[in-house]
């Protein structure tokens, strides 16, 4: 019986003290898909996000399905992870749409904390951090101090609260994917270990535009200019490819950004897929093209690999 077969119908649960998460893990171990098809203890699949779900936090959900027994989902907008002015309050929170959508992928346990269960006594007052020098600081840490610290200690938290066999991340946030990569290898996690720590392609809308939760402050003309951004990365990458100076294709990006309707562009850098460190020219090793601009107040992210 395949897995979607098996959780056709039935609920997701949903806990939100830690209490209660480590009993149902501890349930769902013990709960084959079908029996006889595994052995137990069941795997677990666990894919964080913050909610406001969207096609591209789906396709992570039915990738973890498709390679665990059982899938946790963790909503929590974590406080840690937004600097002074960025948009921590007004970051949509839409719980009941967002379970509706894991049920219909099957999802088995959505963990979804208060603050004050992640962080207790506050998120300010809180004493230990995690810091992944070196993979951080660079790209959209320059604009974000301490973001980075925020995620990485999140997701070392979840890690240790699920204990999943294998964990889920969009490439969307490349950054993000290295820092929590560096982080599980540098601290022998095991739970899940770096090599099971999965990054998902980045899903798109028809026009090409990453998908975003950030994709809905965009008013209809920016979204509309929006799809500048992937378009010109890719004919940024041709040039690359065929030979260009790398510094000239990216200033010609950026200049094509800034004509598009963006009103900055943050960064637009081409880096080593693994440690984030910047390249000047490609030298036979794995190259990203990684860029952040910003349109209409928003802040859009993409990346794309460079062969
Ligand atoms: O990518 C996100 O949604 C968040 O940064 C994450 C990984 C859930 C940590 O809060």
């Amino acid at each position: 019986m395949s897995y979607s077969a098996y959780r056709k119908g039935k609920p997701l649960q949903t806990v939100s003290t830690l209490e209660m998460l480590r009993k149902s893990i501890a349930a769902l171990r013990r709960e084959p898909v079908a029996e006889g098809s595994i052995s137990a203890p069941a795997s677990i699949g666990l894919v964080p996000t913050m909610g406001a779900l969207h096609e591209g936090h789906l396709t992570l959900m039915r990738a973890a399905r498709d390679q665990c027994d059982h899938v946790v989902a963790s909503i929590f907008v974590n406080p840690t992870q937004f600097g002074e002015g960025e948009d921590l309050d007004a970051y949509p929170r839409q719980l009941a749409e967002d379970s509706a959508m894991l049920e219909s992928v099957g999802v088995s346990l959505l963990w979804a904390p208060a603050v004050e269960a992640m962080y207790p006594g506050g998120p300010r007052s809180f004493a230990s951090s995690i810091s992944v020098r070196g993979v951080s600081e660079g790209l959209c840490g320059a604009d974000r101090p301490g973001h980075f610290d925020g995620v990485a200690t999140v997701v070392c938290k979840l890690f240790n609260q699920v204990q999943p066999d294998m964990a889920f991340f969009g490439e969307k946030d490349f950054q993000q994917l290295a820092v929590i990569r560096t982080m599980a290898r540098d601290l022998d996690l095991t739970q899940p270990p770096a090599e099971q720590i999965i990054g998902v392609p980045t899903v798109r809308e028809a026009d090409g535009l990453a998908m975003s939760s950030r994709n809905r402050y965009l008013s209809p003309s920016d979204r509309a200019a929006a799809a500048t951004l992937p378009a010109a990365m890719k004919a940024t990458i041709a040039e690359i490819e065929s030979g260009a100076p790398v510094n000239a294709a990216l200033s010609a990006l950026k200049s094509a950004l800034l004509g598009a309707g963006f009103s900055s562009v943050d960064y637009a850098s081409l880096a080593d897929a693994s440690t984030l460190a910047e390249i000047t020219a490609l030298d036979g090793g794995s190259a990203r093209l990684l860029v952040a601009a910003r349109i209409g107040g928003t802040r859009l992210i993409d990346n794309m690999p460079v062969d």
